[in-house]
């Protein structure tokens, strides 16, 4: 597929620090062997201290210091943290939680994606920074904003997005004639003759807040379809701009774990997807570890959850992807924030490398000593002597000189992951604690467990020839066109739990769910578990959580210890009634495996295998030495293969 070298970079600030130290900073950086610097993602209150006060001299001077050292510029827009004029100026520019207490100036991403006067404020700042540096020669790419979404802030309860809200719900239910909404149809659809909820109109419709007991499903989750179109709207206005005065590539950097938006529609916008990897900052309540494994792997990070996001993001980039953050060292803001094991920073860099990422840069160049992130490691100390990151991004920039150039290749397996599912899940767990992105990563560790790379698609627009076996569990709504064509795909095909159990406005389908074509399989009835009472499987593994009781004529491949069928399958379609623990998600994926023909491994804990286009990585992601089928591989060690060699 796509052939570019594997590059390195930093994040930079140039407005935190004196400007005679910029030049030894480049120079530095260029030794090192970085390629990239992102700057100016935070800068409004410098580049525009006083309303359409524009002070350019610095900005000039930081880009043209940088680029005479041969970096390359990536140019954020500064977005997430309009200055205190701003807010002055559109006092009710602020998001709103949903006890409909406005957010406050005084960190960051304080605004509401639907307040129309911010969104101007934005045009214009963009406009000005596009036509500044559009055609500047180190200015090579661009980045929107910043991690939209990070700290909760799709959602927004304000009179903004209420009056936007009902908008897009007129258009998402269109009177005959286009005029206006049919709130006949709105009604129907979600059911509200349920608790004499029907609207008169479209302008009775509140956001779903403060009500009493739960709002309306529906409700719920087309307010969620709506924050995420937001987004994709506020981040569109400003690739426009930034398009009309530059071809360098846009970016935007991305989260882990942050599924409020439809990180797919809002990338088919850009060019390149990029996200912030802070492997040991997710440990604890991202990745929902347990607390063992949060001990034995709190120097190295969770093995896969970076990787399944490094999968998700190569998708949402369409090929093109970046690590836009790399944790260098300790960071300021989980529960616990230890240094990584020596060699970790290394791991990072090259485990993104082999899921294909171009560009791999570290936040941040040198650690500040002053505001929020004083206790966040650089690669820098704050008095500018090298923090132990430093040497690792180093030796990597020495590895990468002989490493061939990013080699991308289609898995055999592939994982649908669908972000409307995930909101349905949290509108609905229907037991605590519940989640699709669990759910998903549970399927997503197993099948590196048995040692498989794995592509992660959306639920639309791809193309599934040549994967040998599709896993899409959990998706609550399955357009038709989605169901047909994984029935005709050819790959072993893998749906349940709770796949197809919904319509797009959340009612329950009749026929029954999962209405699958070719697979005689109907869910008569669910039930969620506590966590204490897990039903056993035959042979081995249990049921946990969730379950749901199958009428089907179709063969077994597990069974319950009550008899009952727990997964089935009819030709190349399996359906799974129950959430899977570890042991049975086992066997579910070596059942699959076998039957379309993959080669599996059983991996030890830590250690993890990724095959690229030219190359077998393995990963030790232990504290202590491992034997492997490629010989001891050191702890934090990394082997890495010429495919055909050993
Ligand atoms: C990221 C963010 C950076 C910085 C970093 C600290 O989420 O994009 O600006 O705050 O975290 O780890």
């Amino acid at each position: 597929m796509t052939a570019r070298r594997r590059t390195l970079g930093v994040c930079y600030y140039p407005e935190h620090w004196p400007e005679e130290q910029w030049p030894e900073d480049a120079r530095r950086m260029a030794e090192a062997g970085l390629t990239w610097v992102r700057i100016g993602e935070f800068a409004w209150g410098r580049i525009e201290p006083e309303p359409g006060r524009l002070d350019w001299g610095w900005l000039d001077r930081a880009i043209q210091t940088l680029g005479r050292e041969g970096l390359k510029v990536v140019l954020g827009t500064p977005t997430a943290t309009p200055p205190k004029w701003v807010l002055d100026r559109h006092a009710d520019m602020l998001a709103m939680d949903a006890e409909g207490r406005p957010r406050k100036f005084g960190s960051r991403r304080h605004y509401c994606f639907s307040h129309e006067g911010y969104l101007g404020e934005c045009r214009r700042i963009v406009t000005e920074i596009a036509r500044r540096y559009g055609r500047n020669p180190h200015v090579a790419a661009w980045q929107t904003d910043n991690e939209y979404g990070c700290h909760d802030t799709v959602l927004s309860y304000s009179d903004a997005a209420r009056r936007a809200f009902r908008d897009w719900l007129r258009a998402r239910f269109p009177a005959e004639g286009g005029n206006g909404g049919d709130i006949g149809a709105l009604n129907l659809a979600w059911g509200n003759v349920f608790w004499s909820m029907d609207y008169a109109d479209f302008n009775d419709i509140d956001l779903p807040n403060r009500t009493v007991t739960e709002p309306n499903p529906a409700h719920s989750l087309a307010f969620r379809a709506f924050s995420s179109d937001q987004v994709v709207r506020f981040n569109r206005a400003q690739v426009e701009i930034i398009r009309a005065h530059s071809d360098a590539p846009i970016a935007h950097n991305y989260m882990g774990r942050v599924t409020e938006f439809d990180h797919f529609k809002l990338g088919a916008d850009l060019d390149i997807a990029s996200w912030d990897s802070y492997p040991l900052g997710f440990l604890e309540d991202r990745v929902g570890a347990s607390a063992e494994d949060q001990r034995h792997f709190a120097r190295q990070g969770d093995p896969d959850f970076q990787a399944f996001h490094h999968d998700l993001y190569r998708a949402v980039g369409r090929g093109r992807w970046w690590v836009m953050e790399q944790q260098p060292g300790p960071v300021n803001w989980a529960p616990y924030n230890p240094a990584p094991l020596p060699g970790m920073v290394r791991l990072w860099t090259w485990e993104a490398f082999a899921h294909g990422a171009e560009a791999v840069c570290y936040f941040r160049w040198r650690q500040a000593p002053f505001a929020q992130e004083q206790m966040h490691a650089g690669l820098l100390r704050p008095d500018s002597a090298e923090a132990p990151g430093l040497a690792e991004a180093r030796a990597v920039a020495g590895e990468l000189a002989e490493a061939p150039e990013v080699s991308q290749a289609r898995a055999p397996v592939a994982l649908i992951f669908d972000y409307a599912a995930d909101w349905a899940w949290t509108v609905q767990p229907h037991g605590r604690g519940l989640s699709y992105f669990d759910l998903l990563f549970a399927h997503y560790r197993a099948l590196r467990r048995a040692g498989l790379s794995v592509d992660i698609l959306p639920p639309e627009g791809r193309d599934f020839s040549g994967y040998r076996a599709i896993f899409a569990p959990g998706m609550m709504h399955m357009p038709e066109a989605l169901k047909e064509a994984l029935a005709s795909c050819g790959a072993e095909v893998v749906i349940g739990p709770r796949s197809a159990a919904r319509d797009e406005h959340f009612s329950i389908p009749v026929p029954l769910p999962p209405a699958f074509p070719g697979l005689d399989v109907t869910v008569l009835r669910v039930e969620s578990l506590r966590p204490d009472m897990p039903i056993a499987v035959q042979g081995g593994g249990a049921v946990t959580g969730y379950r749901e009781e199958l009428e089907t004529s179709c063969k077994a491949i597990l069974q319950l210890e009550d008899g009952q069928a727990v997964a089935v399958q009819s030709g190349r379609i399996a359906y799974v009634g129950g959430w899977g623990d570890d042991v049975m998600l086992d066997r579910l994926v070596a059942e699959i495996a076998a039957r379309a023909g993959l080669e599996t491994l059983s991996l030890p804990r830590g250690l993890r295998v990724r095959d690229s286009g030219h190359e077998r990585f393995w990963f030790n992601h232990n504290p202590h030495p491992l034997e492997s089928p490629v010989g001891t591989i050191p702890a934090a060690g990394v082997i890495r293969q010429r495919k055909g060699t050993t």
